[in-house]
């Protein structure tokens, strides 16, 4: 079993150790930790080139495919980031946005992701909140979210949390072993409509969104979804795609 970490922190602290220190405490595992601040990453500058025609085509040449092909070979991937102002540091949103493509064309359906943010105080909800619904937007199965309190660095406060990343990564772990994709929520239904529908809509500028979508009917790949269900979902995206093309 291989599981990745990749910390959004711009410094080996509190969040790259409790990531390090699982190394001990699961030796048996092909466990690898990427630092972002190690790592090059140009600033996205909206260009739309992946979205539209694939991120082969992105202007920026970086490490974005060294980390996402790390990703790909990994049965697991942990996303973990300091509180920053309330949200995920500028590292780990700067990251989410070069793969932010991959949201409309999700393909990470059989990998398993654990969300870690750290803070002092608060805002380590809402910084997992934001990084699990958008990476589980990618496709993976968001196995927890766990968020880790570092304010005094006691013994005891350090110990609580290695215990509670314990935890969290065990669940990983027996979710991978598992292996069962988690069900779809009736919003991933909504999305995948609202996506498809798109890429009808852009389908001259948005090649491949269109390719990714033109075979696919009911979810990204096959699944029995309920008739009314998947009616109801369908209806609430065109709802959805009305509110944003009324102003055009
Ligand atoms: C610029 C900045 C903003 C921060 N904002 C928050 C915050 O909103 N809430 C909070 O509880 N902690 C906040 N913190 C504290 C960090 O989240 C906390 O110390 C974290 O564990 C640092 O992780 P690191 O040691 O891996 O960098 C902030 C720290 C910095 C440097």
């Amino acid at each position: 079993m291989k599981l990745l970490a990749i910390s959004g922190s711009p410094r080996k602290g509190g969040t790259y150790k409790v990531l390090n220190s699982m190394k001990e405490k699961f030796p048996d595992i092909d466990y690898e930790i990427i630092s972002l601040k190690d790592m090059q990453l140009k600033d996205c500058y909206g260009c739309y080139t992946c979205i539209n025609r694939g991120p082969e085509y992105c202007p920026l040449k970086d490490d974005r495919d060294i980390i996402l092909k790390k990703m790909e070979e990994a049965d697991g991937v942990v996303f973990a980031t300091p509180t920053h102002t309330r949200h995920v540091s500028v590292l780990m949103k700067k990251f989410m946005d070069k793969l932010g493509y991959i949201a409309h064309r999700p393909y990470f359906f059989d990998k398993y992701a654990l969300f870690i943010a750290t803070c002092k105080g608060f805002g380590a909800d809402m910084a997992n909140e934001y990084m699990s619904s958008n990476i589980g937007q990618f496709g993976f199965n968001v196995v927890s979210t766990l968020d880790l309190y570092i304010s005094t660095k006691s013994e005891a406060e350090t110990q609580y949390n290695i215990e509670q990343t314990v935890q969290a990564f065990e669940k990983l772990i027996s979710a991978i072993q598992i292996g069962e994709r988690s069900k779809p929520t009736f919003n991933d239904l909504v999305y995948f409509h609202i996506f498809k529908a798109i890429s009808e809509l852009n389908k001259k500028e948005g090649i491949a969104d269109y390719e990714y979508y033109k075979d696919k009917t009911d979810y990204y790949y096959d699944l029995k979804i309920p008739f009314y269900k998947n009616r109801f979902a369908k209806w609430v995206a065109g709802k959805e795609i009305k509110k944003f093309s009324e102003n055009k």
